[in-house]
């Protein structure tokens, strides 16, 4: 009979909204009679030198509203599972005998792994092992195809939405092109959404092909309508209309290129284009820092008490999602098998575009709104020709700089 102990820790790029998990499996296994310990700094704590605290009333208190993670975390080192999209690497199997040691001489009833697609690729290497793990959904990204939304995403968005709103005042004193670079390495959802909830003129999204031709087309028509400032979002894993990503290196460590670039790239060519005045913003890790917002608070509160509920009813290899209205599970290896782009046909493509929003590709005159031949109503519907299913199909790492 194991003791009534579990274990927890926080693993990849952090995010807001982590501690208020940690607190929630915290409150959950107290109530529930267990105990917790919090394995510091990702999966590195679960081996030598093995390094834990006991979670407990006093040190978790006030964390609610913390960005970051108290138990530290990392995406590089030994436990880094994934170099791209559909890439597993294997772990060292010395490696994953050190962990099943570490949870066997601690009697961890089951371990919590908080993390994004890579961390959970290593938790479902962990269960395949025989170690009884449950997953939790993490990225600001929001790019996990098995929940409906991410913790730290909208706390995210918020901090994009703001760096727009800054933006568009001191572009409209200036006349000037703004740019702003946000993250998104597979999925432009913040710049999606950042870009909607900002009122940009122009969003670039890794799922969408776009031209320099049609941006600069676009800046130009708001000329034409006496609007002399433009404000654009890009995610950084937006690919250059010759299909290139762009990369700032690579991270010690890391195994994925780390990306960021392509926001000084667009605002130079807009300015060799057209001549206008054009300035670069990347908010970079700020949308990985701070506060969590309300929704990002409820949304990893409920995760961290249902991954403690997936523990003591015995359902390992399950990751808490969240399935509007209720937060559910899925098996692991479900949830890591593909990644959630944004949907080029999607509600949220189509207002954008209703409302003029550029995607900076050739379908911009063409507003998605077209009447139903048939009744006569007003209906949504694309004018955007057939899903092209091949290109959104296509491996994003084969897109990846070599
Ligand atoms: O996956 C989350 C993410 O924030 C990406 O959007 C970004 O490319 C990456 O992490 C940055 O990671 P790092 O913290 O290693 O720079």
């Amino acid at each position: 009979m194991k003791r009534k102990r579990l274990g927890i820790l926080t693993a990849g790029g952090d995010c807001p909204g982590l501690n208020a998990v940690i607190r929630g499996a915290v409150k959950a296994a107290h109530r529930h009679g267990y105990e917790i310990f919090g394995f510091l700094r990702g999966f590195e704590g679960l081996v030598e030198p093995v390094t834990y605290i006991p979670l407990t009333a006093r040190n978790t208190t006030g964390i609610l509203s913390q960005g970051g993670t108290i138990l530290g975390t990392t995406n590089k080192g030994r436990f880094a599972a994934r170099a791209g999209v559909d890439q597993r690497v294997d772990l060292d199997p010395v490696l994953m005998a050190e962990v099943q040691a570490t949870c066997e001489q601690l009697e961890l009833a089951g371990l919590i792994c908080v993390g994004g697609d890579g961390s959970l690729t290593v938790a479902q290497q962990f269960f395949e092992w025989g170690i009884p793990v449950v997953g939790v959904p993490k990225t600001i990204d929001n790019d996990l195809s098995a929940t409906a939304f991410t913790f730290g995403f909208d706390s995210a968005v918020a901090c994009a939405t703001d760096a727009l709103d800054r933006l568009h005042t001191t572009a409209a004193s200036h006349e000037r092109v703004m740019v702003l670079e946000v993250m998104g390495r597979h999925a432009g959802w913040i710049a999606l959404y950042a870009g909607i909830a900002g009122g940009s003129d122009v969003i670039l999204l890794p799922e969408i092909d776009w031209t320099y031709e049609a941006l600069c087309r676009k800046i130009l028509e708001r000329e034409q309508e006496g609007k002399r400032f433009t404000v654009i979002v890009v995610a950084e894993g937006a690919t250059l209309p010759d299909g290139r990503m762009v990369a700032s290196g690579n991270a010690a460590g890391c195994r994925q290129v780390r990306l960021g670039g392509i926001g000084t790239i667009v605002a130079g060519e807009i300015e060799r284009r057209l001549h206008r005045e054009t300035r670069v913003v990347v908010l970079g890790h700020l949308q990985r820092g701070g506060a969590p917002t309300a929704f990002d608070r409820v949304l990893a509160t409920q995760f961290g008490a249902h991954a403690v509920r997936l523990v003591i009813q015995r359902r390992f290899g399950q990751m808490v999602c969240y399935r509007p209205p209720e937060i559910t599970s899925v098996p692991i290896a479900e949830a890591v098998r593909s990644l959630s782009r944004v949907d080029v046909h999607g509600s949220a493509v189509q207002a954008a575009r209703a409302l003029g929003i550029s995607f900076g590709d050739e379908l911009d005159p063409t507003p998605p709104f077209q009447e139903d031949v048939q009744t006569g109503d007003m209906s949504l519907m694309a004018l955007c020709g057939e899903p092209e299913t091949e290109r959104e199909s296509m491996a994003l790492s084969a897109r990846e700089p070599k």
